[in-house]
């Protein structure tokens, strides 16, 4: 009886395992498509009111990118379509 009951909890833990792992593989993927302007307005408004692409330059959008990459605590390819979109919309 005590092995059918640890095989019984042995599996439920296996199959939330499968559950939560295949979860956040769906939520990486999802954040993954993202366009870099849904990125920025999803993002860059959490801490500050939201910086528009024409208030800084090119070269200075990189290195703000690099500074809000550590604030913000983002992949480095989530700031690059941050950073491409600003750039691009300046
Ligand atoms: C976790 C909070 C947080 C998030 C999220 C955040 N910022 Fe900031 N940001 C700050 C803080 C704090 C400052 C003030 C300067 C400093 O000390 O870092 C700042 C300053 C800035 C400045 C002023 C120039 C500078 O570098 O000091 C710009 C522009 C800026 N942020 C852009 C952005 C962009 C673009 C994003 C989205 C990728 C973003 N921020 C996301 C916290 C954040």
């Amino acid at each position: 009886m005590k092995k059918i009951i640890l095989i019984f909890t042995l599996s439920l833990a296996v199959a939330a395992i499968a559950i939560i792992s295949s979860s956040c593989t769906a939520q990486r993927e999802i954040a993954a498509q993202k366009s870099g302007a849904e990125l920025w307005a999803q993002n860059c408004i959490r801490c500050h009111n939201i910086p528009s692409p024409p208030s800084y330059t090119d070269v200075q959008w990189e290195t703000i990118g690099l500074h809000m990459r550590e604030r913000a605590n983002m992949t480095s390819g989530q700031i690059k379509k941050i950073v491409a979109f600003l750039q691009t919309a300046n």
